[in-house]
């Protein structure tokens, strides 16, 4: 009798399966809810996602604006860890000294070297509309154009900029001040190259001399 009053307890008697059932009623609810809720978060998630033909970056800032606020700081925090300044007081060699100011140095360098993937992000405007070109540089609507016609130099100049600041970046990881001035200068030329074919409009204005 005992043994049998053991089994009987493992199976569930027709009265207590009933009263199991609404338990299991709302767990299936539950998980079928689950279910749907995360087909229904698939299926939106799937229509939000980027057709097949869309552009895979898009492109927000100007380059202008990626000059302003993105290349040029970075660069001045490149070019500023180290320098030697001598004035009345002395003269003064400046260079990163504890890790975090070598760390500093390094943090530019990377925003620079990412900086120049976004300049190749295809469609981005040169400046804002109704921007106006200073002395010496060309119109935007021109630059555009510029760009458009010779995007393989456009890409090559940022190559230019990425393996000097590699260069820069070698430096900071030995730590050795020496070869930061140095590929900083080589930096230097590198963004020079890219103003100086898509930027200024100077030496294609000056007047030819006299022979
Ligand atoms: C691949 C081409 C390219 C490279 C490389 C490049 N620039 Fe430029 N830069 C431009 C163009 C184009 C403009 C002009 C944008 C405009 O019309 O305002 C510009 C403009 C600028 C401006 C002017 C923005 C302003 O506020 O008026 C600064 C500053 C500048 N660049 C700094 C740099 C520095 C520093 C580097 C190198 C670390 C660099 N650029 C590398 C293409 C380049």
């Amino acid at each position: 009798m005992r043994s049998r009053g053991r089994t009987r307890t493992n199976r569930l008697s027709p009265a207590r399966r009933f009263r199991q059932r609404p338990l299991w009623a709302v767990l299936a609810l539950v998980m079928g809810c689950g279910v749907l809720y995360g087909v229904d978060r698939w299926q939106s998630a799937d229509a939000a996602a980027p057709k097949a033909d869309a552009p895979a970056f898009q492109a927000h800032a100007t380059i202008h604006e990626l000059m302003e606020h993105m290349v040029d700081p970075a660069a001045d925090g490149v070019w500023d860890a180290v320098a030697v300044i001598s004035n009345e007081a002395g003269v003064e060699k400046r260079q990163p000294r504890t890790p975090e100011e070598w760390q500093a140095v390094r943090a530019h360098a990377m925003m620079l070297l990412e900086a120049m993937n976004l300049l190749l992000i295809e469609g981005r405007r040169v400046a804002a509309p109704g921007a106006e070109a200073h002395f010496g540089e060309h119109p935007p609507a021109q630059i555009e154009a510029m760009i458009k016609e010779n995007r393989p130099a456009f890409i090559g100049f940022t190559e230019g900029v990425r393996q000097t600041t590699l260069q820069a970046l070698a430096a900071i990881d030995k730590q050795d001040v020496q070869g930061l001035v140095v590929a900083g200068g080589h930096l230097d030329e590198a963004c020079e190259a890219c103003h100086i074919s898509f930027w200024y409009s100077i030496p294609a204005t000056l007047p030819k001399a006299a022979k």
